[in-house]
């Protein structure tokens, strides 16, 4: 069984783009600048984007944080992302999920500017995706495909079984391995919560990514002997025994799981990592303006 070390790979894409930042500034070219919006106080959301912007510094990039109360209003926070949209030192912004109720997701993201949207969550960017054209894929599937990448795992004509089947991972994940392209080509079955005998499926499978937020969820009687396993996880269940009260867990039971995989990600240090380099790696294609 192999650890796949995304921690490891995470900080190689940094230094990789950190190299290219270099570049670009050598050449008089503007700092690739990341922005983004945190509303209210959610203690994981605030992980993550505090991640975000400490990884923007690890790579030379400027970075804003913009935060808002809970309490923000739509239009107040429309008219945000309505100034990011035409603010030309900003090459790209996320808005981190979730948003409070009385606020439309939906409407948020569709107000990002599809050129500016790193999250790759605008509709626009979704419907390039799926036409295989060039898009920012969203941070999670893309660094699980960097990984699969970065290992040399075989995809090709492999059978992929995504179970969730979210806008932020499980739809996109699905859609990624089933192109026809170097690093996906997969046949691809996307399980989800009213999937009926969802052991049959798993047990079929070259390649399980588990997307579903359930603790423990994948458990070894529903993996095939070798196969790859991706946990992408971050399921926080209450520990007294640590100082901060909880320990993370991912949606396989690793104990069990990983002594019958090839290839498998820990929870901490797997998935969670690459996350952040994709979204440096988006931020990057939106500076040079690839496309
Ligand atoms: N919430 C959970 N994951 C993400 C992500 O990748 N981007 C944003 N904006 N919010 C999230």
């Amino acid at each position: 069984m192999v650890l796949i070390d995304g921690k490891k790979i995470s900080l190689e894409l940094q230094s990789e783009i950190a190299l290219e930042v270099k570049d670009i500034i050598a050449k008089g070219k503007k700092q690739p600048h990341l922005a983004a919006i945190l509303v209210g106080d959610d203690p994981a959301s605030q992980t993550y984007v505090n991640n975000k912007v400490k990884a923007c510094q690890n790579v030379g990039f400027k970075s804003t944080l913009i935060r808002f109360e809970t309490t923000v209003s739509e239009q107040k926070l429309l008219s945000k992302i309505d100034e990011l949209n035409n603010d030309d030192d900003v090459d790209g912004y996320i808005v981190q999920l979730p948003l409070p109720k009385n606020i439309s997701e939906q409407k948020i993201i569709e107000a990002i500017k599809p050129s500016k949207d790193v999250d790759g969550f605008h509709p626009v960017n979704v419907g390039r995706l799926v036409l295989n054209l060039p898009t920012y894929v969203s941070a999670t599937p893309f660094g699980i495909v960097q990984l699969l990448e970065r290992y040399n795992i075989p995809t090709d004509g492999k059978h992929c079984v995504v179970i969730g089947r979210s806008h932020i991972v499980g739809s996109p994940m699905s859609i990624l391995m089933a192109k026809n392209t170097k690093l996906a080509n997969c046949t691809v079955t996307l399980c989800h919560s009213h999937t009926k005998n969802l052991k049959e499926h798993t047990l079929n499978a070259d390649i399980i990514i588990a997307a579903i937020g359930k603790p423990n969820f994948v458990t070894a009687d529903m993996v095939k002997e070798g196969a790859v396993i991706i946990d992408v996880g971050i399921n926080r269940v209450n520990d007294a025994s640590l100082a901060k009260g909880f320990k993370l867990v991912g949606d396989v039971k690793f104990d069990e799981v990983s002594k019958k995989s090839s290839y498998i990600t820990p929870v901490p240090g797997g998935v969670g990592p690459m996350t952040i380099a994709s979204l440096l790696k988006n931020t990057l294609i939106a500076a040079k303006k690839e496309f």
